[in-house]
């Protein structure tokens, strides 16, 4: 049988693909992958980041994969927030990074999650693992106009996705004249994955370019 401890409440798994896949089994749209992100991609994710200071928020944190990275790659555990909607993988998370600050929450109440913080510092970028892919665009633009409410001009957003293009809609890439980059392509992950990383265009960008036009510049961050 699978999992039963996550299916009736008792004391979670430790395995976290075994609670991945339980997960998955009960809810495919919101889990969006039968297993944890791989470490290379982990790593790619963590590897994306821009160089500055300041508070890394990562959503959807599932068994921590990225969170590990994070850790391994140099971010701050005072400057980390992950945020969790699953109560199951909220709990998981708490147990396996006491030092962190999770969050058991919907991003897409993001900024009342942020708000509700007692530190709030400048925000160095968002990485996500939510699953885009199942959102419409009305959800992708509404969590979207938060996160760039809450990094200033040079703020980015890092996501991963399964897909061979961008996981967000292009008219929401279009409208929130999104600059879209895929830095990195890793074959190691089942399925293989893209990180992608977000970005306001500037203005000699949005003159210059064709709107919501996606590039792919591929660096060699998957190592
Ligand atoms: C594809 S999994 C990625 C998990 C982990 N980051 C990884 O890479 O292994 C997506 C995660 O996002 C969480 N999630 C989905 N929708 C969410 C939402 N609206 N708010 C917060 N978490 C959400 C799911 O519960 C799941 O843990």
């Amino acid at each position: 049988m699978l999992a039963p401890d996550v299916l009736v409440g008792r004391p979670m798994t430790k395995n976290p693909e075994l609670l991945f896949f339980t997960k998955w089994l009960q809810s495919p749209l919101t889990v969006a992958s039968i297993t944890p992100s791989s470490p290379q991609l982990a790593r790619a994710m963590a590897l994306s980041l821009p160089e500055c200071e300041g508070l890394v928020i990562e959503l959807g944190g599932g068994t921590g994969a990225i969170t590990q990275a994070l850790l391994q790659t140099g971010v701050d555990p005072n400057q980390l927030v992950v945020i969790e909607r699953d109560p199951y993988f909220y709990r998981y998370l708490k147990k396996r990074f006491p030092e962190i600050k999770i969050l058991c929450g919907d991003a897409m109440n993001l900024m009342s999650l942020i708000n509700g913080m007692p530190a709030k510092l400048p925000i160095r970028t968002v990485v996500s693992g939510l699953p885009f892919l199942s959102m419409n665009a009305i959800a992708q633009k509404r969590l979207l106009e938060q996160l760039l409410s809450l990094s200033d001009s040079k703020g980015s957003f890092v996501q991963f996705s399964y897909a061979l293009t961008s996981p967000l809609k292009k008219s929401v890439e279009k409208e929130l004249q999104l600059e879209s980059r895929c830095v990195a392509r890793v074959w190691q992950n089942v399925p293989p994955a893209k990180v992608w990383v977000y970005k306001k265009k500037s203005v000699n960008n949005i003159l210059s370019d064709n709107p919501g036009e996606s590039k792919e510049t591929i660096l060699n961050v998957a190592r």
